[in-house]
């Protein structure tokens, strides 16, 4: 028996559409009723459409992102303008998807949070990701980046405990801002970051209005093979917009998926968001004269000593039409450079160019790179083949097919001549050690930062920081408020009142109390706010 058929059902019979198969290509006759003995059951084995359609929904899902699981994504077109500024951008790099004026390369983009997961709400005080992976003629190009243009941390060997302080209680579950700001309490070079983070810049209102950054530095080689150090920033054409935390409270009671919505809409309605991509360049260099290491994910470049320079803008102008296959299983990483651009020695860029590609293979599996959403639109000649889900679109492998290794007399692939190229070989003379870097100037940046602010956002700063740290214990309140006097004095004095009198009115409420952690993110905002 097929489909009910009931004729009460209104417009139940109306639409002429394509017949439903199987995965093997079989017409489906009954898409609702098991074979059975009798209609009561029991079922039988040979229910091969019920067996595979079961079997195949209890593997629906795959691991969620380790981080920054909580996405939306779009796809659109990055358009050069050919010049740095006013210079020729081929004085500093020989990426072609720079050279050229109104040159478009086809892009995807993937916005996120960073602590929550797959369909935690996207009103969370947290960084925002921003990974955009262009198709260029040269193979792909990743820049993986959030909103903030710094980070927490200088050194990618503190990054699973930081991640692991920030997400839930490992035997409760339960999100608790105490084990963060414990963490951050032991890492002063947080503190730059905390203060972006707590301010209204902590919760961008949508995805549309906020800037990108690539905060990590990368380096541009040209046809000499002279590098420059460099970094990216995003700026929103539609302008930036962030959250209070009580705006926040009253979008998040009503929706999870604020800014996946707002998304996909404008895009929908044909409102395509734009983005201006700039650079800062800077010599590769120690730069003696800064008081901070310029490879310093915690620190921002000056602008007024390393101006924002524009090379181009980016249009989002299609949404996917099946998020698992283009936005779920989109692979972005920080090795996935292109000719003309390079690593810079930054210690947590060189920490997460392992960290990508190994939880790709991880998440999506070893052959994560044949998806359509993750392969170059160039060709792709490899010998690394075979393995789970290989479904390469094979070409002929050279002259014979029979040669899948590299040297070889028979035929093959053969390497690209290094010669065409001039490389940049940067020259080290140094001993291997663990150990900090210098200039760590945690309060510095942190200060200026500060006192950069505008009055309404040092209160909104104070407020957040002040009802977050009042539910920690005594010693990290007073590391903390030691960390933000260093950074200014005002700072300090300011977190300390408010924890003081949040306290108290803590207290006064002592009958409530126990009720407010379950309402509390991971930054300690939620009821208590
Ligand atoms: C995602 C590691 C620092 C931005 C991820 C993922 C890992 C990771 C394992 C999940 C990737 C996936 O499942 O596809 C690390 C490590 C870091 C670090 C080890 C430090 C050592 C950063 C920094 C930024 C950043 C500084 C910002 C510039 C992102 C973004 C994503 C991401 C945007 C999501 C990419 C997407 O949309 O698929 N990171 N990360 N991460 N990370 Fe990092």
């Amino acid at each position: 028996m097929a489909e009910n058929k009931d004729k009460n059902i209104p417009h139940a019979q109306e639409v002429d559409r394509e017949t439903l198969t199987t995965r093997q290509g079989h017409p489906v006759t009954d898409n609702q009723n098991l074979r059975t003995i009798g209609n009561r059951g029991p079922a039988t084995l040979e229910n091969y459409h019920f067996i595979e359609k079961i079997s195949h929904f209890d593997r629906e899902e795959v691991p969620e992102r380790v981080v920054h699981a909580r996405g939306a994504g779009a796809f659109g077109y990055f358009e050069t303008y050919g010049k740095v500024g006013d210079e020729p951008v081929e004085k500093y790099t020989r990426a072609k998807v720079f050279s050229g004026a109104g040159k478009r390369t086809p892009l995807l983009v993937r916005f996120s949070t960073v602590a929550g997961s797959k369909q935690s709400p996207e009103t969370e005080r947290d960084p925002r990701g921003f990974a955009v992976k262009m198709y260029t003629e040269d193979g792909n190009w990743d820049l993986v980046g959030n909103n903030l243009k710094i980070f927490f941390i200088q050194d990618a060997m503190k990054f699973p405990d930081m991640i692991h302080a920030f997400k839930a209680d490992p035997a409760s579950n339960v999100p608790n801002p105490q084990r963060m700001f414990d963490f951050v309490s032991r890492s002063p070079e947080a503190t730059h970051m905390i203060t972006f983070l707590f301010s209204p810049w902590g919760i961008p209102a949508t995805y549309r209005h906020m800037q990108g950054s690539g905060v990590n530095t990368y380096k541009w080689v040209n046809e000499k093979g002279e590098a420059v150090l460099v970094k990216y920033h995003w700026e929103p054409k539609q302008g930036i917009r962030n959250l209070t935390q009580e705006e926040a409270n009253e979008i998040q009671a009503k929706n999870f998926s604020h800014a996946t919505q707002d998304l996909y809409e404008a895009i929908e309605r044909g409102d395509y968001p734009e983005w201006e991509l700039f650079v800062q360049i800077m010599e590769d260099d120690y730069h003696p004269e800064l008081d901070f290491d310029p490879l310093d994910d915690t620190k921002l470049w000056p602008e007024d000593k390393f101006p924002w320079l524009p090379v181009g803008r980016m249009v989002l102008d299609r949404n996917p039409v099946d998020y698992h296959a283009e936005i779920e299983q989109a692979a972005f990483g920080t090795g996935v450079l292109v000719d003309g651009m390079d690593f810079s020695d930054d210690k947590m860029l060189q920490g997460r160019t392992f960290s990508y590609s190994d939880t790709q293979r991880y998440r999506v599996g070893a052959n994560y790179l044949q998806l359509p959403v993750n392969a170059p639109k160039t060709d792709v000649r490899t010998n690394q083949h075979r393995g789970q889900m290989d479904f390469r679109d094979k070409k002929e492998n050279g002259e014979n097919p029979h040669i899948n290794y590299e040297p070889s007399m028979l035929g093959g692939y053969q390497e690209a001549n290094k010669e065409e190229r001039v490389q940049h070989r940067p020259h080290y003379n140094a001993q291997a050690m663990s150990e900090p870097i210098d200039r760590p100037n945690y309060y510095g940046q942190a200060g200026e930062t500060y006192r950069s602010f505008e009055d309404w956002e040092r209160d909104d700063l104070i407020n957040n920081l002040s009802n977050a740290l009042a539910v920690c214990d005594k010693k990290i309140q007073d590391a903390m408020v030691y960390h933000f006097t260093q950074a200014d004095e005002d700072y300090g004095r300011r977190v300390k009142e408010g924890i003081e009198k949040k306290m108290e009115e803590l207290q006064k409420m002592e009958n409530k109390v126990p009720g407010r952690e379950a309402g509390q993110s991971k930054f300690g905002q939620g009821s208590l706010a």
